[in-house]
C-alpha cells in the first residue's frame, strides 16, 4: 500500500535538504485556484500573501495558464540571440499600456533593479556628465530590493546585509517619506547623482504608506535637479494599490519603472525595465542581457496576465474593497488591544499587533488563522501583511474579515 505523505514528511524533506534560507509558516500546499490554496491533507485556505503580491490575477488564473500551455507547445526559449514572434507584441503591450516607449525584460524583481541601477549608472556617465566611477544613487532607509550583492549593499536590515561584504559602493540612505532630507542631498551633490531609487509603498518593511505628495514632491525633485526617478513597482505594481502603478495615485510618471511579481500573474518568473529612449538607449548590444528574459513564454504569461488586470478591473476593485477591509479592520480594533493599528493603499495592507517585534504573538495569531482557514505571515516580528488575490470578491472578504475578527478576539 502507497505510504500517506502528510505535511510532516514534506516539510521534514525540505528541512533535510534544503538550504533554511526561509522560515515557512508550517504549511505544506498542492493545489491553488484563484483565492483559494488547499493543503497535502486537502484542507482549503483563503490565501491572505499572494506570493508577496505575484499572484494578483488569483491563482491559475485559466487565461494565463492557457497562454502558458499554448506557447510551451509551441516555443519556450530562443535567448535574445535571435528574435521571437512573441517579444515584440510583449513589448508594444506593455509600453503602451504604462506610457514608455522602450521595456528590457528580465525575470526576477532582483534582477530588474538591477538593471535600474545599471542604466540610471550609464546615463549618468553618458547623457548627464558625471564623471566615470563618481555616480551615486539615493535609496531609502528600510528600502527592500531585492537580494543580489549590490543591492543588499545599500540595504539596512541586518539579516539581508551582514556579512554579504565587501558591498557595491555608490548609494546614499536617506529616511523614508522625507522631502526635506532628499532636498538637502540634492542641493549639496545632485551634480554626481544618478537617481533616486524608492518604493511608492515600503512592502517589506511592513506596508509603509508615505504621506500624501511625498511621491510627485520626491519626482519634481528629481526632475529640477537632473536625476531619475526611478520607481520600484515590483510588489505595488500591476493594480495591487488600486491603481495599475502606485505611483498613478499622484500622477506621477517615473523616469524607470520597475516590474516584476504579478506582470506574469505569479505562473512564470517575468520582470521588466522601463524607459524612454533618451535613458533605455543608452545600453546598447552587448551591455546587458539575460539568457531567459524576454523569451517567447515569459512574453505569452504576461499579455496574458496584463490582459486579465485589465479584464477584470482589478485595480478598480483593490481600490474598492481595500477601503472596505480597512474600515472593517478599524471595527476590529475597536474591540481589542491586540492590534493597534491598520494601513495599506488598495489590497496591500498590514495590521500591527500590539507587541514588541521578538514577541511571537504574531507568529501566534498567524498560526491560529491558519487553523481557522486564512494563510497571512508576519514581517519584523510584529507586523502582519493581509494581501489576498485582486479577483477576491466582497463577500468572501468579510468572510476574511470575520475570520481575522474571531481569530484575534479568542487570542
Ligand atoms: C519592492 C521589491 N523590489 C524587488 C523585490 C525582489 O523581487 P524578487 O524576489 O523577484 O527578486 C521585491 C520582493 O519582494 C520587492 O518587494
Amino acid at each position: 500500500m502507497a505510504e500517506i505523505q502528510t505535511s510532516k514528511y514534506f516539510i521534514d524533506l525540505e528541512e533535510a535538504h534544503g538550504a533554511h534560507n526561509y522560515h515557512p509558516l508550517p504549511v505544506v500546499l498542492e493545489r491553488g485556484e484563484g483565492i483559494w490554496v488547499w493543503d497535502v491533507e486537502g484542507k482549503k485556505y483563503y490565501d491572505f500573501l499572494s506570493a508577496y503580491s505575484a499572484v494578483n490575477q488569483g491563482h491559475s488564473h485559466p487565461k494565463i495558464i492557457n497562454a502558458l500551455i499554448e506557447q510551451a507547445q509551441k516555443l519556450s526559449l530562443t535567448s535574445r540571440a535571435f528574435y521571437n514572434s512573441k517579444l515584440g507584441a510583449y513589448e508594444q503591450k506593455i509600453t503602451s499600456l504604462l506610457g514608455f516607449d522602450k521595456v528590457l525584460p528580465m525575470n526576477s524583481g532582483a534582477e530588474a533593479v538591477e538593471t535600474a541601477v545599471k542604466l540610471a549608472r550609464k546615463w549618468s556617465y553618458e547623457v548627464k556628465g558625471i564623471p566615470e566611477n563618481n555616480a551615486k544613487i539615493i535609496v531609502c532607509e528600510n528600502n527592500f530590493h531585492g537580494r543580489t550583492t549590490t543591492i543588499v549593499s545599500f540595504s539596512n536590515d541586518t539579516d539581508a546585509h551582514d556579512h554579504y561584504g565587501p558591498f557595491t559602493p555608490g548609494f546614499i540612505r536617506i529616511p523614508y517619506n522625507d522631502v526635506t532630507a532628499l532636498e538637502e542631498i540634492l542641493v549639496k551633490e545632485a551634480k554626481n547623482i544618478a537617481a533616486f531609487l524608492v518604493e511608492p509603498i515600503q512592502g517589506e518593511a511592513g506596508v509603509y504608506v508615505p504621506d500624501e505628495g511625498f511621491l510627485s514632491k520626491a519626482a519634481a525633485l528629481c526632475r529640477e535637479h537632473n536625476v531619475l526617478f526611478i520607481a520600484d513597482e515590483v510588489q505595488t505594481g500591476i493594480a495591487r494599490t488600486g491603481r495599475l502603478i502606485a505611483c498613478h495615485h499622484e500622477n506621477v510618471q517615473p523616469d524607470i519603472l520597475i516590474l516584476g511579481k504579478a506582470l506574469s500573474g505569479g505562473v512564470y518568473p517575468v520582470s521588466a525595465v522601463l524607459a524612454n529612449n533618451s535613458i533605455m538607449d543608452v545600453i546598447q548590444p552587448g551591455q546587458h542581457g539575460s539568457t531567459f528574459g524576454g523569451n517567447p513564454l515569459a512574453c505569452a504569461v504576461a499579455m496574458a496576465a496584463l490582459d486579465v488586470v485589465l479584464e477584470e478591473n482589478l485595480s478598480e476593485r483593490a481600490e474598492e474593497l481595500g477601503r472596505l477591509f480597512r474600515s472593517e479592520i478599524q471595527k476590529i480594533i475597536s474591540k481589542t488591544q491586540l492590534i493597534t493599528h491598520v494601513r495599506g493603499k488598495g489590497l496591500l495592507n498590514a495590521i500591527l499587533i500590539n507587541s514588541t517585534p521578538q514577541s511571537s504573538t504574531a507568529w501566534d495569531i498567524c498560526l491560529a488563522l491558519k487553523e481557522n482557514g486564512l494563510l497571512a505571515k508576519p514581517t519584523h516580528g510584529n507586523i502582519i501583511r493581509l494581501a489576498p488575490p485582486l479577483v477576491i470578491t466582497e463577500e468572501q472578504l468579510m468572510d476574511c474579515v470575520k475570520i481575522i475578527e474571531t481569530t484575534v478576539l479568542a487570542f
